[in-house]
């Protein structure tokens, strides 16, 4: 029998069985062309002869690096009908070359790179999106139903945030695909479903409306970017969604307030100061505890597996000064607060020499999870990566959203890229503060810890100057800003 060879998975999102026949089509010699790739219930190939494991080359070794299998399980995921067959041509470049991932100037490279990213979105919706309405069972049991149309297979990927988040609840999350349900213990499939078998509304809506309200800011309104962020699918699913149309029509009257009062003083520190004393919605606090119980449970990157908790920021939330740290060090890790260790000491003592005192600011970290090394028994700090910079950035600006200090400081060079989304040279930026995107102000001074791994005591105590010197003209300037 001749014509190219079928594969058919068992599932849209199957990356296990697409992995066992990829080893074996590509022990056997089969080049990427010569497989046609289909999933059961799906569409049915014309020209198709069956692959069969039967005589399949069982333990053919063939390693591929990491980055590879984590690709291949989001790109498993996406809708378009051609991810297997891009994957296995991906696998059959890794054969000859096991650097082919890493050429980025390759189309294929990046076609899959881009797969994943709109994967990992879709997940992101999903994670932001969900809402749960509140129904009581036959057996007088609650359980939490909720309705989500994902536009990628990512049900099954997800599943375990939820159940992570929601561990002590009974839910049930129904899609159009497969619904999945936990009952506490196990998480179990059924069917897809439509929106008419999920309830309408609940009290606990209103919670969400109370944060959305709090972090919405009519100066920084951009309607594309919301449709971006929050596509319109989701809006009819969504509580909080309820308010956009009121909020987007009052921005400008809002906006108008801010600037009148504004218009008493002069410049930019009083529109922010106008800025900072209007707070629709009001509940700040309940809106940041909303955000501190969702950065418990997040997953965007892989460094929740490693740390004990989530360390997130901590002080009060009219602030007028934030600062934001790299990541929090073995004890912030065991304390879950960030700026507790040896580099928080000398950090305490340092703000104290410049007259600032740290119970009036907020502190917070770049990135939320303790990233190490194991070394026999002691943990030894690791450098986030790029990646895992990124992808926490979200909780800072989050923090920022609600608090909206009117002056940031990063210590150091990652939160520097935290703030800024770029490389940063600290001894050249912290001549002068740099605007951010909202219009706040932000400093970029060295962080504690570098003061610490300074060996010579003259320069250690040079330095350690320097930093005070920086922090005062922090102080100066929040001062100034507040126009005392
Ligand atoms: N270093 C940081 O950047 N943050 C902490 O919380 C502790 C040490």
């Amino acid at each position: 029998m001749t014509g190219p060879v079928r594969v058919t998975l068992k599932e849209p999102d199957d990356f296990d069985g697409w992995r066992d026949a990829a080893r074996d089509l590509l022990t056997a010699g089969l080049r990427p062309p010569e497989v046609v790739w289909t999933v059961e219930g799906g569409e049915a190939e014309l020209f198709g002869r069956e692959a069969s494991r039967a005589g399949a080359s069982e333990g053919a070794s063939f390693s591929v690096p990491r980055q590879f299998v984590d690709l291949a399980k989001a790109v498993v995921c996406h809708s378009d009908p051609e991810r297997f067959g891009l994957l296995y041509a991906m696998l059959w470049k890794l054969k000859a070359n096991r650097k082919a991932l890493e050429d980025r100037a390759d189309p294929l490279t990046d076609r899959l790179e881009r797969l994943a990213k709109e994967v990992r979105r879709d997940a992101h919706k999903m994670h932001a999106f969900v809402r749960f309405r509140e129904l009581t069972e036959a057996d007088g049991q609650t359980r939490f139903v909720a309705w989500f149309e994902p536009d990628h297979h990512i049900v099954r990927r997800e599943a375990g945030f939820f159940v992570r988040r929601f561990a002590n609840m009974r839910w049930s999350i129904l899609t159009p695909e497969l619904s999945i349900h936990w009952d506490g213990e196990n998480l179990t499939e059924g069917p897809g479903a439509t929106q008419a078998d999920a309830p309408g509304g609940d009290p606990l809506e209103e919670t969400w409306k109370t944060y959305y309200a709090s972090i919405f800011n009519p100066a920084r309104l951009k309607v594309k970017a919301m449709l971006k962020e929050m596509p319109k699918k989701y809006w009819r699913n969504m509580p909080e969604t309820s308010l956009v149309a009121p909020l987007i029509a009052g921005a400008r009257a809002r906006e108008l307030e801010m600037i009148d009062r504004a218009a008493a003083k002069d410049g930019l520190a009083s529109a922010l100061e106008a800025e900072r004393r209007i707070e629709p919605g009001g509940n700040l606090r309940a809106s940041w505890e909303a955000l501190l119980a969702e950065a418990r449970s997040c997953t965007r990157c892989d460094l929740y597996k490693c740390g004990t908790q989530t360390v997130f920021g901590e002080g009060p939330l009219n602030a007028r000064i934030l600062f934001v740290g790299e990541q929090p060090g073995d004890q912030e890790d065991l304390a879950g607060r960030p700026f507790v260790g040896p580099a928080g000491q000398l950090f305490d003592a340092s703000l104290q020499a410049a007259g600032i005192d740290r119970t009036q600011t907020y502190v917070t970290n770049a990135v939320k999870h303790f990233k190490f090394e194991q070394r026999g028994k002691r943990r030894i700090h690791s450098k986030p990566d790029a990646g895992e910079i990124e992808a926490c950035r979200w909780w800072q600006e989050q923090e920022r959203a609600l608090i909206r200090p009117p002056l940031t400081v990063a210590l150091g060079a990652t939160a520097a890229r935290s703030l800024t989304g770029k490389t940063v040279t600290i001894s050249r930026a912290r001549e002068a503060p740099l605007t951010l995107a909202d219009g706040s102000e932000c400093w970029i001074t060295v962080h504690p810890s570098f003061l610490l791994r300074i060996p010579e005591e003259d320069r250690r105590a040079e330095e350690r100057a320097r930093f005070v010197e920086d922090l005062k003209r922090i102080r100066l300037r929040s001062e100034e800003l507040a126009g005392s």
